[in-house]
């Protein structure tokens, strides 16, 4: 089948494509998701969460024919929605089972063509030195079980000499404000400012640090609108730096 490449009609003109296959590829998880992840459907198709990666990558990445680790892929919503992901070779990796079946789901679909996909734990798995220009953590730095300065310290050897990194991550700043709302935390935070020293220490340039845009009902808007008031910061951030040792 033919690889459906960047339909025109599909394109936000600001870093988001494909959105004419949104419909049928939140039926396609609604359908083959198991129950336990019932309420996923609605979260992966919704690609106002791509906004920010979306953009912040077509500002910055120009090239084609990029070699990408994309680490955590889920039901690799990123790889089909993202503009600047459709021309690179994507290599996706995660570990949780049930998503392992929409690569092909959405192969016979005739879309993620460039994509190559493994089911590992981003702990454990071996690339070549070198592999990749760009490595993207999107929407997985969360995770408690995952420590932002170990896992990018893990990829960093992969990555090529001036290759780019993207991640982002919950400001530790707003988790009192975030208690104050009542909300619980099951997620992990960093502190915006040692993230910015951590990632320069490492030996990176950072290119663009802002606030991630996230789609929300409206009382999660004021929530977060308080937290960056209260807390002078945003709630999230979204982060691409540079490898410094250029080739
Ligand atoms: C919220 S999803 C984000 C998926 C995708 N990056 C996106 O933005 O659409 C987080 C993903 O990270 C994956 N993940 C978390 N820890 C991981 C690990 N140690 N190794 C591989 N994948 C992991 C989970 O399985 C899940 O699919």
């Amino acid at each position: 089948m033919l690889y459906k490449q960047l339909s025109p009609e599909g394109q936000d003109g600001k870093g988001l494509c494909n959105l004419d296959f949104v419909d049928r590829y939140a039926d396609i998880l609604q359908a083959n998701l198991p129950n336990k992840f019932s309420d996923f459907d609605r979260f992966f198709s919704g690609t106002q969460r791509l906004e920010t990666l979306a953009a912040i990558l077509k500002r910055h990445i120009q090239e084609d024919g990029l070699t990408v680790l994309n680490v955590g892929s889920g039901p690799f919503a990123t790889e089909l929605f993202v503009e600047r992901l459709q021309k690179q070779q994507v290599q996706s990796i995660d570990y949780t089972p049930e998503f392992a079946p929409f690569y092909q789901l959405l192969l016979n679909e005739g879309y993620i063509a460039n994509t190559s996909f493994e089911q590992v734990d981003v702990m454990e798995v071996e690339f070549p030195q070198k592999a990749f220009d760009l490595i993207i953590i999107h929407d997985v730095l969360f995770e408690k079980a995952l420590e932002m300065e170990t896992l990018i310290t893990r990829l960093s050897p992969f990555l090529k000499p001036g290759g780019y990194l993207y991640f982002d991550f919950i400001n530790s700043r707003t988790q009192w404000v975030k208690r104050l709302f009542g909300r619980h935390d099951q997620f992990r935070y960093y502190d915006p400012v040692k993230v910015k020293g951590f990632v320069t220490h490492a030996g990176f340039e950072i290119l663009s640090f802002e606030a991630t845009r996230k789609a929300h009902s409206w009382p999660i808007r004021v929530l977060h609108h308080a937290l960056q008031i209260l807390s002078r910061g945003s709630g999230n951030y979204s982060v691409l730096v540079q490898s410094k040792s250029r080739p």
